[in-house]
């Protein structure tokens, strides 16, 4: 059984805007990445898995129970961080984490201090939320998210703006929470973020469903075909454009090197290099990774 099912999930916003179309796939135990660029859908979509929105149409499951009518079983089991939390600033973290427990009706001041060590923030619990660097605000936002041992956590560009450092420990903290057979769903646009953590993900293009499965499985619609060139000038470059989806363009001081996924074979002579999951999330956001 899948933890986390969706079936034709569509959302249109009032000013027309289509955010989701007809979204559909499931999600096991593990860490599961929500890839897409800005404006994709995916906060409109973990809006809806948390019910904080209706969508228009479509199912959801959420470990056996149904959005709609089971509301509540549902709330019970996810705890959620929001890609923009509000935090009172002059809250101390214990007293955010246990106020924000509190709304989702655990009173146990201890189950508050076992998620500020989960996120190592136990030793800042009685510094206030306005004197936090931002890392340490992010990491205050996954404890309240964690706060009552939920199966299944909900986590809405957790990455975003965090140093290699707080990035490195904020792996080790799903890293730990996963082991449980617990879920985790994140989105991201940044796919190193997902390279080492997440076995599954999804790509959401203009809220379409693009891809869903196997992060392996995405690399080999490229596997084979990725390539480096190196030319001399840009109107090279502009043929090779033509011919091929290039996925960066590296510039040294002579010429430039480019990586292409050469998916018709038009380039038989360059050189061949084994293919990353950027690689493959580039081609299928269409090329070029500017952002
Ligand atoms: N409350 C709203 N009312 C109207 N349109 C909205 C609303 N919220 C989002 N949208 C639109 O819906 C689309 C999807 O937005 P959403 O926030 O789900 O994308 P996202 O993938 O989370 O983007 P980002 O990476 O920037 O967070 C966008 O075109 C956005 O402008
Ligand atoms: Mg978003």
């Amino acid at each position: 059984m899948y933890n986390i099912e969706l079936r034709n999930i569509s959302k249109c916003y009032k000013n027309g805007v289509v955010a989701l179309d007809n979204i559909s796939f499931n999600v096991k135990n593990g860490v599961f990445g929500l890839l897409g660029h800005n404006g994709a859908g995916k906060t409109t979509l973990l809006k809806a898995l948390v019910t904080v929105l209706k969508p228009d149409s479509g199912s959801i499951k959420v470990c056996g129970y149904d959005l709609k009518s089971q509301g509540d079983e549902v709330r019970k089991r996810i705890g959620y961080l929001p890609q923009e939390l509000s935090m009172y600033p002059s809250l101390s973290v214990f007293d955010f984490v246990n106020y924000m427990a509190q709304i989702k009706g655990v009173y146990d001041k201890n189950q508050v201090n076992i998620a500020l060590q989960q996120v190592e923030m136990l030793e800042f619990s009685k510094r206030k939320i306005g004197q936090l660097s931002g890392g340490m605000k992010r990491r205050v936002g996954i404890a309240q998210a964690l706060v009552g041992n939920p199966e299944i956590l909900v986590l809405d560009e957790p990455t975003s703006g965090l140093d290699p450092e707080e990035r490195v420990r904020f792996r080790g903290i799903l890293s730990r929470f996963a082991k449980d057979d617990k879920t985790i769903i994140l989105s991201t646009h940044i796919i190193e973020d997902v390279y080492q953590v997440c076995e599954e993900l999804a790509v959401l293009r203009k809220g379409r469903l693009f891809y869903a499965g196997a992060s392996a499985d995405l690399i080999n619609h490229v596997e084979g075909k990725i390539k480096v060139i190196k030319i001399d000038n840009e109107n090279q470059l502009f043929d090779i454009q033509k011919q091929a989806v290039v996925i960066s363009t590296t510039y040294a001081s002579k010429g430039l090197t480019v990586r292409i996924v050469d998916k018709n074979m038009n380039f038989p002579g360059a050189e061949s290099v084994s293919a990353t999951l950027e690689d493959a999330y580039v081609y299928c956001m269409g090329g070029k990774n500017d952002a």
